[in-house]
């Protein structure tokens, strides 16, 4: 056992050794230790605290996983009035702004400062002696919701003020967002666990991370924070100009964006505005305009501010992303799955420079809420590489509407019913649909799946349009002379086609698995799946509650596998792939060889040297299983300090009871 003095002397050395990896890995972007080696001094950090829980401390790097629940979120009122900006899309506008501040402040030209405006959630973080204390929302300006304990699991908000001198009290304004592909992560997480998809824009979705009660599930997001205001400082210097500002919140720990600009004038800040309009698609999150501010603070104080904006800034936007339209008609897609989705033909508008003439109503249900129909007017978006979607129905005085539209009963391509699962309707065809059977060999033959080189979206299409391919089974019976048939192949291509088709056999059982296309089943359950069971066979007969029992996949994606296989006519098309000498290859590691394969656990007590999670992570990344209560399936019950009936039930059911040191016996030394 340590003494005190030297558990207080190795903790305050953990979390400076976290927060400077925090900062390298979140700020910087130049990450020194591996992920496991920070796992470590991080489960080394949260150890200590569970044994010595008077040491924990609110800026401890253990405060980033969350805490427990709360029922609702307590205002918050702010320590400075956070006002909002004006805002034009013109840069007419910005020169009659320039105009009024030059003679205001009698002026030939004055220095600006132009940075992105952030699309995200405005955000008060208060520090009292260098500590994190408060973080709120905007609210209405004077009063927000506080959000301490979920901005506390924002890795790029500083927990403790870095530098000297450290303010007394400073509270900074800066924007929280969810970055773009920490969007299509989330996204990719909801439909493999068979919910819906979060609906964009992604502000939303950081919204709705932040707005939490239970702030584990904001730290599961991967949220971030600019920084771009100090709204007061005591006991240190206020910056004299906001340049000098960003650079004092840079020495503080904070992240800021590096596209900012000092302006000699309006002209260069137009300019910048221009520049980072043609740069929006490449960014890895979402603005809607720049930021043009007078960059010295003392005049800002000389021109003031209005009631609720300030005169010294001004938001020049960018052209919207959104635009209101009519719609045509109402179709419906199938996607390789079966799934129907709704569409609305509209009539052609220019969005932010692209002409839009359709977007997804996403399901039935969705455009039942919406309640979208022929004729309509509708505000729809185009956001980044998303499918553009109607957002609304914009309601006429008067006007006279359309039939609500309703799902067709049959598949409009193969004309096979339809059936309705959820929100989401499903034609019934599989792949005796062309829709299904196009899009399936797209996939099958796609990078992540076969990876078939020269088996393109075109070359797909024509195939089963000549009759080539009637199932995916169908690509390793091409012959070359099938393949001078279609436009665009040659002797040489049709060659390579067939060289890339034989080479695809020798293929890894994940992307076997993956190629399949099953409803809910991504490369990743896919990866899963092959780890867990090793052959395509053991996955095919798994029944649907050993599925459950693998971490990260829930009753849907199993009922999904389990349907897959059960169904007669995907059998025979595995079959025949294998018939036809496509040979999954198990995965080098499998799951099976771990030590704790197959054994399932049952916690109960205090666990003395290991916390909870601890020990089931460490028990699943040895293939065993934990569950929450036992039964005559239960393998070993840990018991700990004080357990309770799940003690008694083990020795009555007469299972395998281990103390927490026989337990810490079975795992192999880290
Ligand atoms: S400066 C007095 N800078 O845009 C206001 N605001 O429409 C000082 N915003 O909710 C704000 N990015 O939170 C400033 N780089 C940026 C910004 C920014 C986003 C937000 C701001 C406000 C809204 C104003």
């Amino acid at each position: 056992m340590m003494d005190r003095k030297s558990v207080e002397k190795r903790i305050e050395k953990l979390r400076e050794q976290i927060e400077r990896h925090d900062r390298l890995y979140y700020i910087d972007n130049a990450p020194r230790i591996s992920d496991a080696s920070y796992d470590e001094l991080l489960r080394e950090l949260e150890k200590l605290e569970e044994t010595f829980p008077e040491l924990v401390s609110d800026d401890s790097p253990t405060r980033r996983v969350g805490a427990p629940p709360r029922s609702s979120l307590p205002p918050a009122r702010h320590l400075m009035p956070m006002l909002s900006l004006d805002s034009t899309t013109s840069a007419d506008d910005a020169r009659a702004f320039d105009e009024r501040l030059r003679k205001a402040l009698e002026r030939d030209r004055i220095a600006y400062t132009a940075e992105p405006k952030f699309d995200g959630l405005s955000l008060e973080l208060v520090y009292e002696n260098g500590v994190l204390t408060r973080a709120a929302t905007r609210g209405d300006g004077t009063t927000g919701e506080d959000v301490t304990p979920n901005v506390r699991t924002i890795r790029s908000v500083p927990l403790r003020l870095r530098g000297e001198p450290v303010p007394s009290l400073m509270s900074v304004r800066g924007e929280a967002l969810l970055p773009l592909d920490g969007f299509r992560e989330l996204n990719r997480r909801m439909t493999e666990r068979g919910g819906p998809p979060v609906a964009p824009p992604p502000r939303n979705a950081a919204a709705g991370a932040l707005r939490q009660l239970d702030s584990r599930i904001t730290a599961s997001r991967p949220l971030t924070f600019f920084a771009y205001e100090i709204m007061k400082i005591e006991g240190a210097q206020t910056p004299a100009s906001h340049a000098g500002e960003l650079a004092a919140l840079t020495g503080h720990g904070f992240l800021i964006d590096y596209h900012w600009k000092e302006c000699k004038g309006i002209d260069e800040a137009i300019e910048f505005h221009a520049r980072l309009a043609a740069a929006r698609e490449a960014l890895p999150f979402e603005i809607d305009g720049v930021v043009i501010a007078v960059d010295s603070k003392r005049d800002r104080e000389s021109v003031g501010t209005r009631s609720r904006s300030p005169r010294w800034a001004l938001a020049l936007k960018f052209e919207p992303r959104r635009e209101i339209t009519d719609v045509e008609d109402i179709v419906v897609g199938v996607g390789r799955t079966g799934k129907l989705t709704p569409v609305a033909l509209l009539k052609p508008v220019d969005v932010g420079g692209v002409t839009v003439s359709r977007a997804t109503l996403h399901n039935a249900r969705d455009l039942e809420r919406k309640d979208v129909r022929t004729g309509d007017r509708v505000r729809i978006e185009r956001a980044g590489d998303v499918i553009p979607a109607v957002i609304e129905r914009i309601e006429i005085a008067g006007q006279k509407r359309g039939e609500p539209f309703s799902m067709p009963a049959q598949c409009p391509v193969c004309g096979s019913p339809v059936e309705a699962d959820g929100a989401n309707h499903y034609c019934t065809g599989g792949l005796s649909c062309p829709a299904q059977l196009k899009r399936g060999i797209m996939h099958f033959a796609s990078k992540g799946a076969f990876d078939i080189e020269g088996l393109g979206d075109r070359t797909v299409e024509s195939m089963v349009d000549l009759g080539m391919l009637g199932s995916v089974a169908d690509i390793f019976r091409l012959e070359k002379e099938n393949l001078l048939e279609i436009e665009g192949f040659a002797e040489r291509s049709a060659a390579n086609l067939l060289e890339a088709v034989e080479r695809s056999k020798d293929i890894a059982l994940s992307r076997f698995v993956y190629a399949m296309g099953i409803r809910n089943v991504g490369e990743h359950v896919a990866g899963l799946l092959a780890m867990h069971y090793g052959s395509l066979d053991a996955i095919a007969s798994a029944p649907s509650d050993e599925l459950i029992s693998i971490r990260a996949i829930g009753p849907e994606v199993a009922a999904s596998v389990t349907g897959f296989f059960s169904n007669e006519r995907n059998r025979k098309t595995v079959d025949d792939l294998l018939a036809q000498g496509v040979a999954p290859r198990p995965p080098e590691r499998m799951a099976a060889d771990l030590p704790l394969a197959g054994k399932a656990f049952v916690f109960t007590g205090a666990l003395e040297g290991i916390t909870r999670n601890e020990a089931k992570i460490r028990v699943q990344a040895l293939g065993g299983r934990v569950s929450s209560s036992v039964s005559a399936k239960t393998d070993y019950v840990v018991a700990g300090i004080d357990p309770g009936s799940k003690y008694e039930k083990a020795v009555r059911l007469g299972v395998t009871v281990l103390s927490i040191d026989e337990f810490l016996e079975l795992l192999p030394d880290k």
